[in-house]
């Protein structure tokens, strides 16, 4: 399948719970600040952005495959010399980044990935050892309100490519990728939008990218709107996959 493209811009203008994700996933990183870290599905840059600030004496690898959010990235971040590797790049293939990486961070991404052996393989390649990796993304149960609001109207819930993993699976994978001191958790974290504008710009933007790529221009807000009408209220039921590993 072709990667998706996002909307950058739109996707910076709205209230993303990614936000604190990625705020508390670095946190969890506990960076001395000298480090390099790769961003596993970096986005529009906002979690490289912080990562840069935490790192006067260290590095960031910004990983996508969206032109468009790396083109974002680029816009926000501007050149930063060697303190910054931006790589564009399909994560669904083995990535050889050529370097060792100190941790890897990555938010919000997991899901969009179908094979996570490969995905943390490739995770723990970049790593030395003693690396940390910190990622979180949907997990078992994300959004399954959503997802029957969108079954209702008639619409792909997604089976084929969203990937929502259970924590067993996930620490059986790290595991065999070559990760221990794992620490793997499902937490409900629902978001709240406005009705109207907002929840549908978030739907359009966020959720149903993949859907509406298949869909007529004249189509596809109609569709949005039908899904956000759906809504019970208008909350994006998360349960976020966290995970914290060391690499061996
Ligand atoms: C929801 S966004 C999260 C971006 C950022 N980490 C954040 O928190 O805002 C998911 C990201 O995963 C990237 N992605 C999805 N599938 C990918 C793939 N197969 N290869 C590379 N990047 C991918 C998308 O391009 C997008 O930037």
């Amino acid at each position: 399948m072709e990667l998706l493209e996002w909307n950058a811009g739109v996707y910076d203008s709205l209230p993303l719970p990614h936000k604190r994700w990625g705020a508390a996933a670095i946190d969890r990183l506990g960076l001395s600040g000298d480090e390099t870290v790769v961003d596993i599905g970096c986005g529009t840059g906002r979690d490289a952005e912080h990562l840069l600030g935490a790192l006067p004496g260290g590095r960031v690898i910004a990983v996508d495959g969206s032109r468009q959010m790396l083109e974002q990235l680029s816009s926000r971040l501007g050149d930063r010399g060697d303190r910054l590797r931006v790589v564009h790049a399909d994560l669904r293939e083995p990535l050889d980044l050529g370097e060792p990486a100190d941790a890897a961070l990555s938010v919000a991404t997991l899901h969009w990935l179908p094979d996570h052996d490969v995905v943390f393989r490739s995770v723990a390649a970049a790593l030395r050892s003693g690396g940390r990796f910190v990622a979180e993304g949907g997990g078992f149960g994300n959004i399954a309100e959503f997802r029957r609001a969108v079954a209702a109207v008639g619409g792909d819930t997604g089976d084929a490519f969203w990937n929502f993993a259970d924590v067993e699976t996930t620490v059986v994978r790290l595991d065999a990728a070559g990760f221990t001191d794992l620490d793997v958790k499902l937490t409900p974290d629902p978001a709240r939008l406005e009705r109207g504008e907002q929840l549908e710009t978030f739907i359009a933007t966020v959720l149903l990218g993949a859907q509406l790529r298949d869909l007529p221009m004249s189509e596809q807000r109609p569709f949005v709107r039908a899904v956000a009408d759906q809504l019970a209220e208008p909350v994006i039921d998360y349960v976020r996959l966290q995970i914290c590993a060391t690499r061996r």
